[in-house]
């Protein structure tokens, strides 16, 4: 089979790597790829959104298969028109991806299917916003309500931090037209979980659980960033907890969707938050986890291509995925002043060292002139390692992050350690 990957960063080189290692596989490219996933695949210098020049890529090279990494080109229709060339993708449709592109949507579909999730309200006017959270007490929850690649949430501790957050995205613009309308919801506590489920349309077939770290540093203090760190299990994800998960989130959702007319096939990501209440929802994404898949991937004995296939088929309920008991971390090295400005051409030295023991999944990396991988994003690497226990595994990845260095790097040091 001929494959082509969507997308350039962490997540697309943990879903290169997975592909490459299956027999089904003859050729392998990803667009517009990065200098590790270089070293499986053949990339191709097509941006992410640029959807008439993918699929021109595709028919001119036969490509059996797409599989697209990040939201913003499902979001977009890339599934529409890949479909209507009559090529297969992985991923959902543009009406589908609509549970990640706009949070009043997910909550309207949640609402509908009695789906547990806080309360909300949506906002387009924003006095009325501020009306409405002056009545309300802190902590106040913010949400931009399109794509904000991971940062669109605000928790604003008083009065004076929620009028600044509204304002910095529905007047400043600061997430573009994402702040345009504006979701206040009740704020949740509890542990937060991260349960990824592939879906054919019909059948849901959930993957391990993963455990995120969204804020900047130790600790989960300071801003929100596209993710600072995963591992896979989550500890206290037990059965019981999954069994409601499936029954009071998953099935709902996509049944809400085929009440829509709507068949979501592909990758359905519920970041959950485990309250004393149960499990409740705080996000859908329409895709991967970046970086769950790190350590999801690293766990997954099955075929992830012949899965893929029983998606586009709508036979997954013939399928069974296999997993490896051993407890996986990812843990993302950044640069430095990320998640806000950084600079970027830092040389990177250590990999070599470092990939002796632990898959370095590259993020946000290029080569400079002289041939040198250099830093070229916000999250640069995720060092992802399996252990015999969860502490064996980030002991693991330690040991090699520790072999890495590049100007102003910096990185969590406390992943796997939530408990
Ligand atoms: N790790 C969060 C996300 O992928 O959106």
């Amino acid at each position: 089979m001929r494959i082509l990957v969507v997308g350039g960063g962490g997540r697309e080189h943990a879903l290169v790597w997975k592909i490459a290692q299956s027999p089904l596989v003859d050729s392998l490219y990803c667009a517009p790829g990065n200098p590790g996933i270089a070293k499986l695949a053949e990339c191709i210098d097509i941006a992410v959104d640029d959807i008439d020049a993918l699929k021109d890529f595709a028919l001119e090279k036969e490509i059996d298969l797409t599989v697209v990494g990040p939201e913003a080109p499902l979001v977009k229709g890339i599934a529409n028109t890949f479909h209507e060339a009559g090529l297969k993708i992985f991923g959902p449709s543009k009406e589908a991806a609509q549970i990640e592109g706009s949070k009043a949507f997910a909550k309207e579909i949640m609402d509908e299917q009695g789906v547990p999730t806080g309360s909300y309200r949506v906002f387009t006017d924003k006095a009325e916003c501020l009306q409405y959270l002056k009545s309300t007490e802190p902590p106040y929850v913010i949400k931009a309500d399109g794509l904000a690649a991971g940062k669109g949430v605000i928790i604003a501790q008083d009065i004076d931090e929620a009028k600044n957050a509204v304002e910095d995205m529905m007047e400043k613009k600061i997430f573009g037209q994402a702040g345009t309308s504006v979701v206040i919801e009740e704020f949740l506590e509890g542990p937060e979980v991260s349960v990824l489920a592939f879906c054919d349309g019909k059948n849901i077939l959930p993957m391990v659980s993963a455990q995120d770290h969204k804020k900047v540093y130790d600790g989960d203090r300071g801003p929100n960033t596209g993710g600072m760190g995963a591992f896979s299990p989550a500890p206290f994800y037990d059965e019981e907890l999954h069994a409601k998960v499936v029954t009071d989130i998953l099935e709902p959702v996509i049944e809400g969707f085929k009440k829509r007319g709507i068949i979501y096939k592909g990758v359905l990501y519920a970041g959950l938050i485990i309250t004393n209440d149960g499990p409740k929802v705080l996000e859908f994404n329409c895709r991967f986890g970046d970086p769950e898949t790190q350590p999801v991937l690293m766990r997954m004995e099955s075929d992830l291509v012949e899965i893929m296939l029983a998606v586009a088929k709508g036979t997954l309920d013939e399928v069974e995925l296999k997993w490896s008991p051993d407890p996986a971390v990812c843990v993302v090295l950044a640069s430095g002043g990320y998640p806000g400005k950084y600079e970027k051409g830092k040389p990177i030295s250590g990999l070599e060292e470092a990939e002796k023991e632990t898959v370095v999944f590259h993020a946000g990396t290029g080569v400079n002139d002289n041939g040198q991988i250099v830093t070229a994003g916000g999250r640069v690497l995720g060092v992802t390692a399996s252990g015999k226990s969860l502490e064996d595994a980030a002991r693991k990845a330690y040991d090699a992050v520790n072999k890495i260095s590049f100007n102003a790097m910096h990185f969590r040091k406390d992943i796997g350690a939530k408990k």
